[in-house]
């Protein structure tokens, strides 16, 4: 037995456990360690000033996860069976993200190539990863991207890496609670954990965990419906992908005249063309550069653009069903009149949480009499989670309060009255770290 432990302090976890030099190795790859630069939750910190933990904690978390959960599935089925699919598991869970990029899911809105493709190719083209990986033997590689991409051939180590009861949600829903300081995303880990089991190649949870497993499904719905989709979060992405958009266009117009090279060579060509040393060149903190040389640019939309994301002057969200085609057109007028560009400054969003899906990948429950069952058919609880929807338009606070027949017009257009404006501009939802 070799004596390699490492151990890691961890806000969540207590202690993260490295026994494996291996995994301390892929610890330390660049590739991996560039996810202390990258937020887990995007602009989240925007609205929630605790929320400035990196995807780098959540990769160890999502370990450690998975570390526990292989030692509760020997323990109860004497699974996994050999070392490779222990590496298997522990590696998937510890690189499932590194494909990630700045503000990642608004980044991808922007270059539309999928964190996932990014990940796939950084397993396979970068040098020091692949060299790692290539250790355990030359399949390695390949099959980690297999799990990550479910094509079905470790169905144990795919489900436990993505579905609707995987060591990632199990480990983010907590970290992001902790870190936003909202109580409603907890739940009992090490209970969770202790009511998996294995029936054949399917992870199931023992019935005995069934009010577990409950709380679980309540944390993810309220950190979705109360943190992920906060309408100020989502704001603040609509005005990153604004800045990007205006930024693309006015370099390709060659009117830049100064901003961090990295981000260029996603304007130059298609996404396939970028090679994988670029992308890792592009983490957050390039991205925020970029930001404070847009705010010094000749070109006052963007300028305008950066400063607000800089200052924390936000788009105001509105919460209101979809504007009708007079209804746009009316509020593009009006912004105009007070001097916004309309197609930068004016846009909606609906965000849609879903409650818990039961089609297809349903959480399986192992009855006392040995059957297997659905989730949703042995809890009423689950059963009443429907997916939701809400419709958000976002735009420049000045637009809405003023006292010119422009802005009374807007008002008007938006359904609030002069005494309203105040409530209604601001989130309809608790704010927790709005400006006075
Ligand atoms: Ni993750």
């Amino acid at each position: 037995m070799t004596s390699f432990v490492k151990v890691l302090k961890d806000p969540v976890h207590d202690e993260i456990l490295v026994e494996d030099p291996w995994v301390w190795r892929l610890i330390n790859t660049a590739a991996l360690q560039r996810l202390r630069r990258i937020r887990q939750l995007g602009t989240s910190y925007l609205t929630f000033h605790g929320a400035e933990h990196s995807r780098f904690t959540h990769s160890l978390g999502a370990y450690e996860t998975m570390r526990r959960v292989l030692i509760q599935l020997e323990r109860e089925c004497g699974w996994p069976r050999d070392e490779r699919d222990r590496k298997l598991a522990l590696s998937a869970a510890l690189l499932h993200d590194v494909g990630h990029g700045p503000f990642s899911h608004t980044f991808e809105a922007v270059y539309p190539v999928h964190h996932e493709q990014w990940t796939r190719r950084i397993l396979l083209e970068d040098d020091e990863l692949a060299t790692v990986l290539g250790e355990v033997d030359d399949a390695f590689a390949d099959d980690l991207v297999g799990v990550l991409e479910k094509r079905g051939r470790f169905p144990i180590v795919e489900q436990l890496i993505s579905s609707q009861l995987d060591v990632d949600r199990m480990d983010y829903l907590l970290r992001d609670a902790m870190n936003t300081g909202v109580s409603y995303g907890r739940f009992e880990l090490a209970r969770l954990i202790r009511s998996l089991s294995l029936a054949g190649d399917q992870v199931v949870l023992k019935a005995s965990g069934l009010h577990t497993v409950e709380q679980y499904i309540l944390a993810r719905y309220f950190m979705y419906t109360q943190v992920y989709f906060h309408p100020v979060t989502v704001g603040s992405d609509v005005l990153v992908m604004q800045i990007l958009r205006r930024a693309g266009e006015v370099w390709q117009a060659g009117g830049m005249e100064d901003m961090p090279p990295e981000l260029t060579v996603f304007w130059r060509g298609s996404a396939d063309q970028v090679r994988v040393q670029d992308y890792l060149a592009i983490d957050e903190s390039t991205l925020v550069y970029a930001f404070h040389c847009f705010a010094r640019s000749a070109d006052v939309v963007l300028a305008d653009l950066a400063r607000r994301f800089l200052h924390r002057r936000l788009l105001a969200p509105v919460i209101r069903p979809e504007p009708t085609q007079e209804e746009w057109a009316a509020l593009r007028t009006a912004a105009r009149a007070l001097g916004f560009h309309p197609d930068y400054y004016i846009s909606g969003r609906a965000s849609a949480v879903a409650g818990y899906v039961y089609r297809g990948e349903g959480i399986s429950v192992l009855m006392a009499d040995g059957r297997v069952s659905e989730l949703s058919r042995e809890s009423k609880l689950v059963r009443s989670l429907v997916p939701e929807s809400e419709y958000r338009l976002f735009l420049p606070k000045e637009m809405i309060e003023g006292d010119t027949p422009v802005h009374e017009r807007v008002r008007s257009i938006l359904g609030m009255h002069a005494s309203r404006v105040g409530a209604g501009a601001s989130a309809a939802k608790p704010e927790p770290d709005d400006r006075p």
